[in-house]
C-alpha cells in the first residue's frame, strides 16, 4: 500500500472526536449512572445521554472502521522494540472490540429492563432497583475498566512515540499536508 505522512483528515477527525465521547461516556457512567440510584429522577435523563451516546459511538467506530480501510495511512511506526511492534495491532484491534463489546452489553441490558420505552418513550414506569441484576450489565461494568486500561496504555505508547523517540507521532494523527511515500515517515 502507498504510504502517506498523516492519517485521512476524516479519519483525524473521527480519532478525536471519538476520544473524546469515549471519555465522556465511561466519565458518565462511572461517576453519573453507577453513583446514582435508579429511584433518583435524573436517573432517566442521564441515561438517556448515556444511552444515546453509547449508540452513536457504536455508528461513528463502524464509519472510522471502514475509512480506515478505504484510505492511505502513515507506516506503521516502530517502537524500536520487535516484540512491542509485535503486541501494538493487537491493542488497535482489541479497541474495536472493546468498544463493541461496550456497545452490545450495554444495549442487551436497555432490552432486558425495558428502557427504550422508559428512556426514549416517555412510558413513565419505574426503572428496575437495580441494574446489577443483569449479567450484561456485570459485563458492562468489566468491560468498561478493560477499556480505561487499553486508553492508559495507548496514550502512554503515544507519548513514548512522542517524547521519548521524538518520531512525531501527534503530527500523523493532526490535520495539514498529506504527503505520498514520505521519506522521513512524519514529516
Ligand atoms: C462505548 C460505549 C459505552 C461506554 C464507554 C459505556 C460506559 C459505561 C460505564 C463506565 C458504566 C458504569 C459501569 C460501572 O460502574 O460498573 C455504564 C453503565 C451503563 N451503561 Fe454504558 N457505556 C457505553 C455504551 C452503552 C450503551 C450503547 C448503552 C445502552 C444502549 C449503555 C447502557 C448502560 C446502562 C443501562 C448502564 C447501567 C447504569 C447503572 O447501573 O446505573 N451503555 N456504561
Amino acid at each position: 500500500m502507498q504510504h502517506v505522512s498523516r492519517y485521512h483528515p476524516l479519519l483525524v477527525t473521527l480519532h478525536w472526536v471519538l476520544a473524546f465521547l469515549i471519555i465522556a461516556a465511561l466519565t458518565l457512567g462511572f461517576f453519573g449512572l453507577a453513583a446514582t440510584p435508579n429511584a433518583d429522577p435524573q436517573k432517566i435523563g442521564i441515561l438517556r445521554v448515556h444511552m444515546a451516546g453509547g449508540m452513536l459511538i457504536l455508528a461513528l467506530m463502524g464509519i472510522r472502521f471502514i475509512v480506515r480501510m478505504l484510505t492511505s495511512r502513515p507506516a506503521d511506526a516502530t517502537t524500536g522494540y520487535p516484540v512491542l511492534d509485535r503486541i501494538a495491532p493487537i491493542s488497535r484491534y482489541g479497541f474495536y472490540v472493546l468498544v463493541l463489546l461496550m456497545a452490545g452489553t450495554g444495549y442487551a441490558t436497555g432490552i432486558l429492563a425495558g428502557l427504550p420505552a422508559i428512556v426514549f418513550g416517555g412510558s413513565g414506569a419505574p426503572l428496575p432497583p437495580t441494574f446489577l441484576i443483569y449479567p450484561t450489565r456485570v459485563a458492562h461494568g468489566f468491560i468498561a475498566t478493560l477499556l480505561v486500561g487499553f486508553i492508559i496504555l495507548h496514550v502512554l505508547a503515544a507519548f513514548y512515540h512522542q517524547f521519548v523517540r521524538k518520531d512525531g507521532l501527534f503530527r500523523r494523527m493532526f490535520f495539514g499536508r498529506r504527503v505520498s511515500n514520505p521519506s522521513v515517515p512524519a514529516e
